[in-house]
């Protein structure tokens, strides 16, 4: 013992005499510490190199445009039919069930199903009458489907029919609820009116205002295709008769091609051309001295239109 303290004092008597064997009674420790970095170093290497910031970040001031939806078209029923369960409904009922409430109001609507775990508030019993917030009836019921209950995880199913939905009302009541509610017929009344059942419901189909506004230029865009092609024959030919015709009559040539474009019923015979420039003259692009034509001139301009146009 006191030679390991003699040893001791004398390490520290050398440190005091020559400062630079600090270093040397150090040394070991460094280079452990540095081969400890190191090789935290090398096995975190993925992570470390990896850019947890994304170089770009996202830009939150992009106003989304519409989403694209088909055409929605909800046939109206009739309520008082749906009133009543048939076996139908009860059918269509229990596919509908299994598929889409099981999971968490289980197969014997006892609650309990496989994904209500953790769960507050647990889905609803349906085998007790206890704590329902909308309630057992037919009306309630699809209330309930049609809403939700938010927040809790009971969501909408408001994209099921609404047949669906009093398919599964019956099928629940019939087959867990006990005495469940009864409607009275201003109850279901209610109903109807509230989500307008007897009425259906027909929604355009929407896209998105970019893909829209494509479609105006390109629509827009043929028709000027048109126009320029047509003007370009009539530069080329002037000397044609029925053009030379057309020169004579003409205000604004683009008024008069969009005019007849727009109104292609002309082509269906030379009087409902002649009618249709008489009649329309100066809005729609001809001067005066139309109502000057003699009847070739007329055939002549006519033949002339329904070759360019
Ligand atoms: C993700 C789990 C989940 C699914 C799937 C689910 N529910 Fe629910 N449901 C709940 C929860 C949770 C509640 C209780 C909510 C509360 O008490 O606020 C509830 C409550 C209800 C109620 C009681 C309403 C009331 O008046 O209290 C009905 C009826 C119901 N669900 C029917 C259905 C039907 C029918 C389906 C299938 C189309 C379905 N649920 C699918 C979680 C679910």
């Amino acid at each position: 013992m006191k030679e390991l303290i003699d040893g001791i004092k004398n390490k520290i008597a050398g440190v005091t005499k020559n400062p630079g064997a600090v270093f040397g009674l150090l040394y070991p420790y460094i280079i452990v510490i540095g081969i400890a970095i190191g090789a935290y170093y090398i096995h975190n290497i993925d992570n470390i190199s990896r850019q947890s910031v994304p170089p770009v970040l996202p830009d939150t001031t992009v106003v989304a445009d519409l989403k694209v939806k088909n055409a929605v078209n909800v046939p109206p029923i009739n309520i008082m039919e749906m009133k009543s369960s048939t076996p139908e409904l009860l059918a269509e009922g229990e596919k509908l069930f299994k598929a889409n409430c099981s999971s968490c109001h289980g197969e014997n609507g006892a609650g309990g199903g496989p994904a209500s775990m953790g769960l507050n508030p647990a889905p609803r019993n349906f085998t007790s009458k206890d704590n329902w917030k909308n309630g057992t009836k037919l009306s309630q019921i699809y209330t309930t489907l049609q809403e939700g209950l938010p927040p809790s995880a009971m969501a909408s199913y408001d994209y099921l029919l609404p047949k669906e939905k009093f398919a599964l009302a019956h099928y629940i009541r019939t087959n867990f609820i006990p005495n469940p509610d009864m409607d009275t017929d201003a109850d279901l009344q209610a109903l109807d009116a509230t989500y307008n059942l007897s009425g259906g419901l027909k929604i355009a189909a929407q896209i998105p205002v970019k893909n829209a506004g494509l479609l105006i230029i390109n629509e827009n865009k043929s028709a000027e295709d048109k126009i320029n092609s047509v003007l370009e024959y009539l530069n080329k030919n002037n000397s044609e008769n029925g053009v030379k015709i057309f020169n004579k009559v003409v205000k604004n040539k683009n008024t008069a091609f969009s005019f007849l474009t727009k109104n292609p019923q002309w082509k269906q015979n030379e009087n409902t051309f002649v009618n249709l420039i008489v009649n329309n003259v100066n809005q729609n692009g001809f001067n005066g001295n139309v109502f000057n034509l003699g009847n070739d001139e007329w055939s002549s301009l006519y033949n002339l239109m329904t070759k360019i146009i």
